[in-house]
Order: structure tokens, then sequence, then C-alpha cells
């Protein structure tokens, strides 16, 4: 499987989402687990988290899967509420965390999204899980330009690690200057719902996809999350809840575009040529 750097480790392309995973019945949550098992059987090293989703749900599901492998074998990443974002509060919810996903420690621990909360507060608090070995490192999510330009320039702004925005076909804003300013800093970068998510009001599929997909020999998903893992070093974090899905997300991986085929998606769906605002999901 193609590899990136991330996190300064050797990881796998995709990573595994997990939003609304664990809510569902006991036969759903199986299914679900066994996807993840099957993900990380198969490759993927890197899952991705959060105190929201599910209230906990999908961390506890998280938890039942990766007891049952060597806690170096992948990577763990979950995110707190910008609510929880005080010293204080930080340190309740990631032993919250902790707790439900049976773990010692997180790789990354993100702040969910900006809130009131001083960003100096909010680092000081992570600096300290660091020191105290509960992460690794740190991150943030949903940050636009503006806001990264302004954590860097805050005291210890710069240990942040990795910054996590929406990234699919029908929504390319990071391309502009968020995806070359992390490079430049050296800050990996997380692409969520290539797929546009649950709802298809996040992304339009246009003939032209439905029928490139077809040419390949691929399916629309295969189609979507491919064109996101293109030519970057960038970690994309579908979420699948079957073995069927995570299986065509895994071969997705190896597929390839041609210079003709990227132009023909980039003229239905465009780059942006100046600054334009993150769009979050
Ligand atoms: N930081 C943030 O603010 C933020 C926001 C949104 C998402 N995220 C993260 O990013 C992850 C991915 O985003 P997302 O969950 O919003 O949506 P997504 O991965 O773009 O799309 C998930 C949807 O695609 C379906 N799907 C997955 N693989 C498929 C395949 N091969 N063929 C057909 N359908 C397929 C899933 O169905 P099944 O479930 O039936 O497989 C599900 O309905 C989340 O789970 C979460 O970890 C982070």
């Amino acid at each position: 499987m193609k590899s990136i750097t991330f996190n300064h480790q050797n990881s796998s392309a995709i990573g595994i989402g997990t939003w609304h995973i664990g809510e569902g019945n006991n036969k759903e949550n199986t299914a679900e687990m066994e996807a993840i098992k099957y993900g990380l059987d198969h490759g993927i090293n890197v899952i991705d988290t959060a105190e929201m989703y599910g209230e906990g749900l999908s961390e506890k599901l998280v938890g039942q899967v990766i007891k049952n492998y060597p806690r170096g074998s992948f990577q763990l990443i979950s995110k707190f509420y910008p609510f929880h974002a005080t010293p204080k509060l930080i340190e309740e919810s990631l032993k919250a965390s902790l707790k439900r996903l049976q773990t010692d420690h997180l790789d990354l621990y993100l702040l969910h999204w900006r809130g009131n909360t001083p960003l100096e507060q909010t680092v000081f608090g992570l600096e300290k899980m660091v020191s105290a070995g509960l992460i690794k490192n740190w991150g943030v999510s949903n940050f636009d330009i503006d806001d990264l330009k302004e954590l860097s320039s805050i005291k210890d702004g710069n240990n942040c690690q990795v910054n996590e925005d929406l990234y699919n076909i029908g929504s390319r804003e990071i391309e502009y200057s968020i995806l070359p300013w992390q490079k430049e800093h050296h800050m990996s970068f997380i692409g969520y719902s290539p797929f546009g998510s649950d709802d298809s009001e996040f992304l339009k599929i246009q003939p032209i996809i439905n029928q490139m997909a077809q040419q390949k020999h691929i399916t629309v998903h295969q189609l979507l999350l491919a064109w996101v893992l293109r030519n970057h070093d960038l970690l994309s974090i579908p979420k699948s809840s079957s073995i069927e899905h995570m299986k065509s997300n895994l071969a997705a991986v190896d597929v390839t575009f041609t210079k003709d085929e990227l132009e023909i998606l980039d003229q239905t769906y465009p780059a942006p040529k100046h600054e334009v605002q993150l769009n979050t999901i």
C-alpha cells in the first residue's frame, strides 16, 4: 500500500474514520468492528476518533478492537470539544477518552474546532499532557489559514503537528494556502470526509465522475478517494461500516490518474484561484 510520512512516522495513506461508529445495534457494531479489524489487518495504521462521536460510543468501540493489537502498530488520534479546551478540562477529557479507548496514550490529541478559549491556554494544557506522557503529540482541526498563523505565533504553538480539515473533490479550499503553509511548516495534513460524508448535500456528484469511474472500472467512491490521494503527502480518513467498503477503500489507494483525467476533473471541480474560506462539516 502507498505510504506517507505522517506525524513523523511511516503511515498508510488512508486512516480509519469513525464518526457515527458504535451508535447502532449489536449487529451493526459487530460489522463496524470487523471492518476496522479488516483495515488494521490489511495495512492501515491510523485511526481517527473523537469524544464527540456518539458522546464516547465511537471511542468505546475502537477500544474494543485495538486492545487486541500491539499498541505500537498503529497511531491513535482523538479530539476534544472546544468547550473542553482549558488545561483542566483537557486533562479530564483526555483521561476519559483513554479509558474508553482502553489505552494509556494517544499519538495525537486534537482541538476539534476553535472555540472561545484563548489558544495559549489550550496549547499550555496540551503541552502538559505531552510532558505527562499521555499524548505523544497534539494538533488542531478545522483551522483555516489565519488560525494556523495565529497558532504559530504563540508560545509552543509551533509544536502543533497536524491540522485536520475537510478535503474532497468538491471542497478544495485547503489547496490554495493551507496545504502549502503546512508543508512549509512540516505540519501533517489530515483530510476528512473524502466522500462528502453521509449526506450528498456536501458533495455533488457530477456525471463526469460516474463516466470516468466506469471507464476506469472502479466505483465512484474509489475514484473520489483516489483523487484525494492523487499527488499529495496527506492522510485521508474515510469511514466505512463494512468489510466490503473497507476493501474497496483499500483498493482505491492504488488507483492512479492520467494528466488528462485530472484536467477533466479540474474543469468540473476547479481548484481555488484565490483565498476562499474553509468549509467544514
Ligand atoms: N475533524 C472534523 O471536524 C471531522 C469532521 C467530519 C469527519 N471527520 C472524520 O473523518 C471521517 C470520514 O468522514 P465522514 O465520516 O464524514 O464521511 P466519509 O468518509 O466522507 O463518508 C462516509 C460515508 O461513505 C460511505 N462509504 C465508505 N466507503 C464506501 C465505499 N467504498 N463505497 C460506498 N460507500 C462508502 C459510508 O458508508 P458505510 O458507513 O455504510 O460504510 C458512509 O456513508 C469521520 O468518520 C471522522 O473520523 C472529522
